[in-house]
C-alpha cells in the first residue's frame, strides 16, 4: 500500500503516522484539532515522546506526512481517536462514531479500514460496521474491516511500535490479513491473526489483569496491616515461587489505561464481571483509606506535604491520578501542600513546602525524590513523621535522618502517635494502628 489515512493524530496516531512513513508509506494524517493539524504540517509535534519530534518533521518535510481537518479518499483508513470513560463507566464512543461517519462518505471497493481505538467488546462488529455499511458496500465483500489494538508504553512508542506483537482481528481471514500486510511495513514483531472480538477483549483484559492483580495487593497490604505484618515481604517472598508474581499495593490506580479499559468488560457484561467489579472498586477506595491512615497519625488540622500526584511515577501525567483523589478528601481539614517536579503548578521547593509540616506522604515515587535530604527535611519540620505508600525509602534511611516511619501494607513497628478525637491533639500514647485502622 502507497498511502494511508491515519484518523486523530495523538498519542496514538502521530507516532504511527511518523513509522508509516519513515517506512515508504505516504500518509494523510486527519485531525479535527486545527491547532494540531498547522503544527504538524510546520513540522512541529504536540505531544512529547522520544524521537518522535525527528521522525515527524524530517517526514513532513519530505511530503510523506500531510494533515488535513476532514476525511480524504484513500486505499486504508487506521482510526485512533480517544475512547473516555463516561460518568456511568461505559465508553464513549462518540469520537469513533464520527470518525466511522466521515470513512463511510469516501469508503470505495477494495479499501481497508482498521480501528486501533481500545473499544469495548463487539463495538468493530455491533458499532463501527453498520457505520461503514452506510456507504451501501458490503463489509468483507466490499471493503475489508479490523481491530488492531495499540499496547504501546507513552515514552517508549516509537520501539515499541516496532517489535511489540501485535494482535489483528478481522471480520474474516481477508481483512486481518489484509491489514498484517498492512502493518509489516514496519513491524517486526509477531503478528496474531484472530477475530474482532478476540483482539478487543485481549486488549482490554491485558490492563484488566494488571488491575486486578493490583487489587489483590491492595487487598493483601489491608490484611498484613491488621494482621500484624508487611505485606511487601509476603509479596517478595511469594514471588520467589516460579509462577507467582504478586503485584505491588500502592495508594490507588490511574492513568487512562488500567482505570478505565476493565469497565469496557464489565459494564459490557455486569452480572458476570464480579471480580473486575470488585477490583476496580478495591483500587478505587484507596485514596479513602491512605486519608484514614493520615487522619490516624496526625488528625485534622495539620499541615501535610504529599510529595507526588502524577498518576505514575517520572511523568507530567495527571489524568485519573489516585493521589489527587487522595488530595480531594484531605480537603479542608488539612493543610496540604503538593510537591511535584513534573507539574509545573507543584514543582516548589521541598524544604519550603515542609516548613513546620507535621507528616510527609510519599504518593508517587518519582526518581527526583531519592535525592531529597531527609534529615534537613526532618529538621524543619514541626513533627517528623512520613508515610511511605509506595515502599520507595528505607525506613533504616528516614529513621536514621529522625523521621518516624510508616509504611502502607506493613504493620511492622506502627505504634503511632494516634490521633485524640476528645483532646483534638496528635496525643503521645502509643496505639496499635491495627485497632484504630476500622476502614
Ligand atoms: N495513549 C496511550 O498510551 C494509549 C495506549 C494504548 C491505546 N490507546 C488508545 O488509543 C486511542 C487513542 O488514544 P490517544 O492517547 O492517541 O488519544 P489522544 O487524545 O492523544 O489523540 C486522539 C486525537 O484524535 C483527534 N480526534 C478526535 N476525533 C476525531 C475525528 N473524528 N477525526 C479526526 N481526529 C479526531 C483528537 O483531536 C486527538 O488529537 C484511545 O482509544 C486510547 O484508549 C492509547
Amino acid at each position: 500500500m502507497q498511502r494511508i489515512s491515519v484518523i486523530g493524530l495523538g498519542y496514538i496516531g502521530l507516532p504511527t503516522a511518523a513509522m508509516f512513513a519513515s517506512h515508504g508509506v505516504k500518509v494523510t494524517g486527519v485531525e479535527i484539532n486545527e491547532d494540531i493539524c498547522n503544527t504538524i504540517n510546520n513540522g512541529g509535534i504536540h505531544i512529547q515522546e522520544p524521537f518522535l519530534a525527528d521522525i515527524v518533521r524530517k517526514q513532513v518535510s519530505r511530503g510523506m506526512i500531510k494533515c488535513v481537518t476532514e476525511v480524504k479518499p484513500s486505499e486504508a483508513f487506521l482510526i485512533a481517536v480517544p475512547t473516555p470513560i463516561k460518568q456511568d463507566k461505559t465508553a464513549d464512543l462518540s469520537y469513533v462514531v464520527s470518525a466511522g461517519q466521515a470513512v463511510a462518505k469516501v469508503l470505495k471497493p477494495g479499501d481497508l479500514v482498521i480501528l486501533e481505538s481500545t473499544v469495548p467488546p463487539r463495538c468493530t462488529l455491533d458499532v463501527l460496521l453498520p457505520i461503514l455499511e452506510k456507504s451501501r458496500l458490503k463489509a468483507g465483500k466490499d471493503f475489508s474491516l479490523a481491530h488492531c489494538p495499540e499496547r504501546v508504553l507513552p515514552g517508549n512508542i516509537i520501539h515499541e511500535l516496532k517489535y511489540n506483537d501485535r494482535v489483528i482481528g478481522g471480520i474474516n481471514p481477508e481483512s486481518a490479513e489484509k491489514s498484517r500486510d498492512l502493518y509489516a511495513a514496519f513491524v517486526k514483531g509477531e503478528m496474531y491473526l484472530t477475530d474482532t472480538i478476540t483482539a478487543e477483549l485481549c486488549k482490554l483484559m491485558e490492563n484488566t489483569y494488571r488491575d486486578v492483580n493490583i487489587a489483590l495487593a491492595n487487598e493483601l497490604a489491608r490484611i498484613s496491616e491488621r494482621l500484624g505484618t508487611n505485606a511487601w515481604d509476603v509479596i517478595k517472598y511469594a514471588n520467589k515461587h516460579p509462577r507467582v508474581n504478586i503485584h505491588q499495593p500502592g495508594p490507588g490506580v490511574g492513568g487512562h489505561c488500567l482505570a478505565v479499559d476493565p469497565w469496557f468488560v464489565a459494564t459490557a457484561a455486569p452480572d458476570l464481571a464480579s471480580i473486575i467489579q470488585l477490583a476496580r472498586n478495591t483500587n478505587d477506595f484507596m485514596p479513602s483509606y491512605v486519608a484514614k491512615r493520615v487522619e490516624v497519625l496526625v488528625g485534622p488540622g495539620s499541615k501535610v506535604v504529599v510529595l507526588g500526584c502524577t498518576y505514575k511515577p517520572d511523568v507530567d501525567d495527571l489524568r485519573g491520578s489516585p493521589i489527587l483523589d487522595l488530595i480531594k478528601l484531605l480537603g479542608d481539614d488539612y493543610n496540604v501542600t503538593v510537591v511535584d517536579p513534573f507539574v509545573e503548578s507543584y514543582n516548589v521547593d521541598v524544604y519550603k513546602a515542609a516548613k513546620k509540616a507535621d507528616l510527609i506522604v510519599l504518593g508517587v515515587h518519582h526518581d527526583k525524590f531519592k535525592k531529597i535530604n531527609l534529615s534537613k527535611l526532618a529538621e524543619i519540620m514541626n513533627s517528623p513523621v512520613l508515610l511511605d505508600t509506595r515502599n520507595f525509602f528505607s525506613r533504616d534511611k528516614v529513621e536514621q535522618a529522625g523521621f518516624e516511619y510508616h509504611l502502607l501494607g506493613s504493620a511492622k513497628r506502627v505504634k503511632v502517635r494516634a490521633w485524640d478525637t476528645k483532646r483534638k491533639v496528635a496525643a503521645s500514647v502509643e496505639k496499635d494502628v491495627r485497632n484504630v485502622l476500622k476502614c
